[in-house]
C-alpha cells in the first residue's frame, strides 16, 4: 500500500514521458542517459527493480522535483501502460470516495471505471451489503427495495459511516409485455452528506420465458418473501440449463453485451448528474 500511495504523488519530467509514453505502438523504451544509470534499471524486476526502482530513482533526481504537479497525469498512464493493471489503484484518491454494495468484481470494476471516467480522481470499494428481499426481485419497486436495503445494512452495521455516499446495483425481473420478460438493473447513488440520491436503470435484456416459469415453479407457494420476487435467480436457473453460460454474467451469452458494460454505462450517467449537483468545491 505504501507504494502504491507513493506513487500517487511521484512525477517524471516531460522528455522522460515523451520518450516512453509516446512512442508509437506498445513497445515501451526508456531514455538512453549514460549520466543518470538510475533510468537503466531493467523493467520488470520486482519491488525493488523494475518499474518501482525506475521511478524511485527517477524521482530522486532533482532536476525532476523542478517539474513536480505539472506531469502527473502523464506519469499516470506510463505507469498504467506498463501495467495495466495498476490503473484502478494509480487512478483513485482524491476526494470522491464511494462505496459499492457488494464485492462482485462485475459491479464494484463497472461503477469505479464510470466514476473514474467521469471525475478523473475517485476511491470506489466494495462492501458485501445484504438486502432482505427475496434473492430474485421481481418488478422496479422490488429492485429499487433491494438495491436500498444493501446500503442501508451496511450503515446501519457501522460496516459504514452512516453518511458514507454509496452507490448499490440490484438486478431484477420484470414482465414488460405478456409473457415477456426482461433482466433489468437498479442503479443508485445515495449521498448523505450533499443531500443527493440519483435512480437509473441499465439497458434490459430479454429473458427467455421457459427460465422465468423454471423460478417461479422452484419457488414454494408459501414462500414469505414472495411478494419482493422469487426464492432461485433466473441466473442459478440459466446455470443449470446451460452449462457454458455463468449465473452472474450470462447476459453475455444472450445478447453479445456483458453486465459490466450495462452497469458501466448506467453508472456513468448517474456519476455525470451527481457530477453536475455536487457544491462546485469538491470537483
Ligand atoms: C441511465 O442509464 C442509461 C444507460 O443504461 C443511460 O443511457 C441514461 O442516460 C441514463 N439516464 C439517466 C437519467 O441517468
Amino acid at each position: 500500500m505504501f507504494l502504491i500511495r507513493f506513487l500517487c504523488i511521484v512525477v517524471l519530467p516531460n522528455p522522460v514521458i515523451q520518450h516512453g509514453a509516446s512512442t508509437a505502438g506498445s513497445s515501451i523504451t526508456f531514455p538512453e542517459e549514460p549520466d543518470d544509470p538510475r533510468v537503466h534499471t531493467p523493467l520488470n524486476e520486482g519491488p525493488t527493480g523494475g518499474i518501482w526502482g525506475f521511478i524511485k530513482g527517477v524521482a530522486g533526481n532533482p532536476m525532476v522535483k523542478s517539474v513536480l504537479d505539472k506531469t502527473k497525469h502523464s506519469v499516470e498512464s506510463v505507469i498504467t501502460t506498463l501495467d495495466p493493471g495498476m490503473a484502478p489503484y494509480i487512478r483513485s484518491g482524491g476526494e470522491l470516495d464511494l462505496i459499492v454494495t457488494s464485492n462482485k468484481e462485475v459491479k464494484v470494476a463497472a461503477v469505479r471505471d464510470a466514476f473514474q471516467e467521469v471525475f478523473g480522481m475517485a476511491l470506489v470499494t466494495g462492501e458485501d451489503g445484504q438486502s432482505n428481499i427475496a434473492p430474485q426481485p421481481v418488478g422496479y419497486a422490488a429492485g429499487l427495495k433491494g438495491a436500498q436495503e444493501r446500503i442501508d445494512g451496511l450503515r446501519r452495521s457501522g460496516v459504514i459511516h452512516e453518511k458514507q455516499p454509496a452507490v448499490s446495483v440490484e438486478n431484477f425481473i420484470a414482465e414488460l409485455l405478456p409473457d415477456k420478460w426482461f433482466d433489468i438493473g437498479c442503479v443508485i447513488l445515495d449521498d448523505p452528506i450533499h443531500g443527493i440520491r440519483l435512480e437509473n436503470f441499465t439497458q434490459a435484456t430479454p429473458l427467455p420465458l421457459e427460465y422465468v416459469q423454471q423460478a417461479q415453479n422452484l419457488t414454494p407457494q408459501d414462500y414469505n418473501l414472495r411478494w419482493s420476487g422469487l426464492s432461485v435467480t433466473v441466473g442459478e436457473v440459466l446455470e443449470r440449463s446451460l452449462p457454458q453460460v455463468s449465473r452472474t454474467d450470462w447476459h453475455v451469452a444472450f445478447t453479445g453485451m456483458s453486465r459490466r458494460q450495462m452497469i458501466f454505462s448506467a453508472a456513468k450517467a448517474l456519476a455525470g448528474m451527481y457530477k453536475q449537483r455536487l457544491p462546485p468545491r469538491i470537483l
